[in-house]
């Protein structure tokens, strides 16, 4: 586990739009411009139809993705069916944190165990049309919950407004939580996420943006992190 505490916002660029030719450097350079985390999809063309990357990649990044001289979190999305079977080889491979979609766990609860007695924190992916009653009887073991904002397989796709209304919907839920528990969790979103809409996404009530081609597909990465976080210091959140 990384054992830098998480800032209240987490930028997490998504490596997907990165140079893979250079993913090293990408890596490093991204957390030099001020990311927080990096974010790791993970796509199997049989959950979604598109092709990544997996442990392999991740242990070799491990050790690029540094802050500060220290561990930087590597925040791994699968987007791959089954589950189980690649989760300690995430671990190994050095990932801190692991989400996946519940379609694509026959036993929900098994997954979230599996990964948190690997050593990782746990997040529960929900895609749009997905429905939040996943959370109801989950949310006790999560870390994270991660909404997509669009439907998962690609980068570079537009933002569904609609997602707006369901990040309040677990903002609400998740204020009760700590309310009644003490812990928090993380509300992450994830597709279309830009320097002029993070801040309506904050103002909706996430904490943590995935954002891929908006930060990969400029020159200066550190430039569009600077005016994300303007515009999240914008959001009369911070
Ligand atoms: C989509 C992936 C996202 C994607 C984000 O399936 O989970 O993480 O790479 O890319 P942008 O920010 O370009 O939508
Ligand atoms: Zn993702």
């Amino acid at each position: 586990m990384d054992s830098q505490k998480s800032p209240q916002f987490v930028i997490a660029p998504s490596i997907l739009s990165a140079d893979f030719a250079c993913l090293g450097k990408e890596v490093q350079d991204v957390l030099a411009a001020g990311a927080d985390w990096i974010h790791f999809d993970v796509m199997d063309n049989h959950y979604v139809p598109n092709l990544t990357i997996g442990p392999l990649v991740c242990e070799a990044i491990r050790s690029y993705a540094t802050k500060n001289g220290q561990p930087a979190t590597i925040d791994v999305h699968l987007m791959v069916e089954p589950v189980d079977r690649i989760v300690p080889d995430f671990a190994k491979a050095g990932a801190n944190l692991i989400s996946f979609h519940p379609e694509a766990s026959p036993h929900v609860n098994r997954t979230i165990n599996l990964i948190r007695d690997q050593g990782c924190q746990a997040g529960l992916v929900l895609n749009p049309a997905t429905p939040l009653d996943y959370l109801d009887h989950t949310l006790e073991l999560l870390d994270l919950v991660l909404l997509m904002s669009v439907n998962p397989g690609f980068g570079g796709q537009s933002f569904i407004p609609s997602t707006l209304n369901k990040i309040a919907q677990v903002r609400t839920r998740l204020d009760r939580y700590q309310a009644e528990t003490g812990r928090s969790i993380r509300l992450e979103v994830d597709g279309g996420i830009k320097v002029d809409n993070i801040a309506e996404v904050a103002k909706a009530g996430a904490d943590t943006f995935v954002a891929g081609s908006a930060i990969f597909g400029q020159k200066d990465y550190a430039t569009v992190i600077e005016a994300m976080r303007t515009e999240l210091g914008k959001s009369g959140k911070a």
